[in-house]
């Protein structure tokens, strides 16, 4: 193995259409409950009604309106109401944003004094957060059982991933059958998402780990055949195999102790923070750019990328490799999404405001080596076309 690791994920997944219904019994009786969501889509789906159905008998006060990319401002508001209300538990219901919300919510609530969000970027020693639970509408991000939040504060211009162990969520409810509301482009944006998580911890360079790495060629091509599936056709099956192998994407097993090169997120993040660009689109317009950029770096995993997952029978590693670029840069855009700036029309890029963006948030240097500089994500951008 490259690296000694820990591998350890508390929360409890309950998979399948139809077990919102089993809430009440993953809810402690005595948990005051804030109920949190997004723009309203749980209330036309009827995921809504389920929820309140499952909470029967609890305390439950609501709060709704965490907007896709969420707000550190928002979140305070939440924070103010949990506090009025003595709220022992959050319940994320939503995509990627309001389950990230949910999970820093829990912690901002129990940080009384000072700016949470500097003491959390800090790294200060802070209170316990409080106790949180997902159920997950749209499959993408993996937060639903992961440790990680990401939220933006746009008063400072910026978007910070957040990791924090003792904010796994305790459970998580995939019910596939909330799905069926998704308009398609966010179909198309989960699927993407999913598979750049699985790409950038599988990426790097080669050591010895058959098993992650297996087991991310598997997801990968689960997600190579079935998210157009999803996309083209309306079946449960679709569903099913995307939401598993999204979540399974991002639960922190692929990446156990192999080295991962989060720099495409990092990138992207700033991107969506400059520009509003969807957070999948604004990967899937860098990824293929920062491949072709770092291929002496990434060859043997690319070129092993190609053989095993896209099958392609090339005996050069190099030829390997940049066919393999090329296919996932196909994917992308058989799943609507951009892969130059020119798909983003009406956005001017600039490297030097993402350079700084990376800067602000302590990113620089990326990559699984520490070498990817400002002179590489500048290299990156122009050849996307910025
Ligand atoms: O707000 P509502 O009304 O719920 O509508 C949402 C939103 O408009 C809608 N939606 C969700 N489920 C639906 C639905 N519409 C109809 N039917 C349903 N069943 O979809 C829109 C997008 O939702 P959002 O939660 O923003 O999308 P996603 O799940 O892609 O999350 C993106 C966020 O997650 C962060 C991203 O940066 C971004 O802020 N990420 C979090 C990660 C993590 N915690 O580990 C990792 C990721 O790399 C990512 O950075
Ligand atoms: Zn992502």
């Amino acid at each position: 193995m490259s690296m000694n690791f820990t591998f350890e994920n508390r929360t409890r997944i309950v998979f399948g259409p139809g077990t919102i219904s089993r809430l009440g019994a993953l809810v402690g009786p005595q948990e005051r409950v804030l109920l949190l969501f997004g723009g309203g889509s749980i209330k036309r789906n009827g995921v809504h009604d389920a929820v309140l159905r499952g909470l029967a008998d609890r305390f439950v006060v609501e709060f709704g309106g965490i907007e896709p990319n969420p707000e550190y401002a928002t979140i305070l508001r939440a924070t103010d109401l949990a506090r009025r209300e003595d709220i022992t538990f959050i319940l994320g219901v939503g995509g990627g944003s309001v389950i990230d919300a949910a999970k820093f919510l829990a912690s901002v609530v129990t940080i009384r004094d000072g700016d949470a969000w500097d003491k959390l970027v800090r790294g200060d020693d802070v209170p316990p957060p409080l106790d949180n639970g997902a159920i997950l509408t749209l499959p993408a991000t993996g937060s639903e059982s992961n440790p990680v939040s990401v939220i933006s504060r746009l008063e400072r211009g910026l978007k910070l991933p957040f990791h924090r162990e003792a904010t796994r969520p305790s459970f998580a409810i995939l019910d596939p059958s909330t799905m069926k509301s998704l308009p398609r482009r966010q179909l198309e944006n989960g699927v993407v998402d999913a598979v750049t998580h699985v790409l950038e911890q599988y990426m790097t360079a080669p050591v010895n780990a058959p098993v992650q790495h297996g087991f991310s060629e598997t997801l990968l091509e689960v997600l190579f055949e079935w998210g157009p599936r999803l996309v083209e056709e309306d079946s449960d099956e679709a569903r099913e195999n995307v939401m598993w192998a999204a979540n399974q994407a991002l639960n922190g097993l692929i990446g156990a102790g192999v080295p991962q090169d989060w720099s495409t997120h990092m990138i992207g993040h700033a991107l969506t923070a400059l520009h509003g660009v969807d957070h999948a689109r604004s990967l899937s317009v860098v990824m293929p750019h920062l491949m072709r950029h770092r291929l002496q770096a990434k060859q043997a995993m690319l070129a092993r990328y190609a053989r095993r997952v896209w099958k392609i029978d090339e005996p050069d590693d190099g030829k390997a490799a940049q066919a393999a670029i090329a296919r996932t840069e196909a994917f992308f855009r058989r799943m609507n999404c951009p892969v130059t700036f020119s798909d983003l029309p009406g956005i001017a890029i600039d490297p030097e405001q993402v350079i700084h963006h990376l800067v602000d948030a302590g990113q620089l240097p990326l990559g699984e080596a520490g070498d990817i500089g400002a002179e590489d994500v500048r290299a990156v951008l122009r050849a996307a076309g910025a």
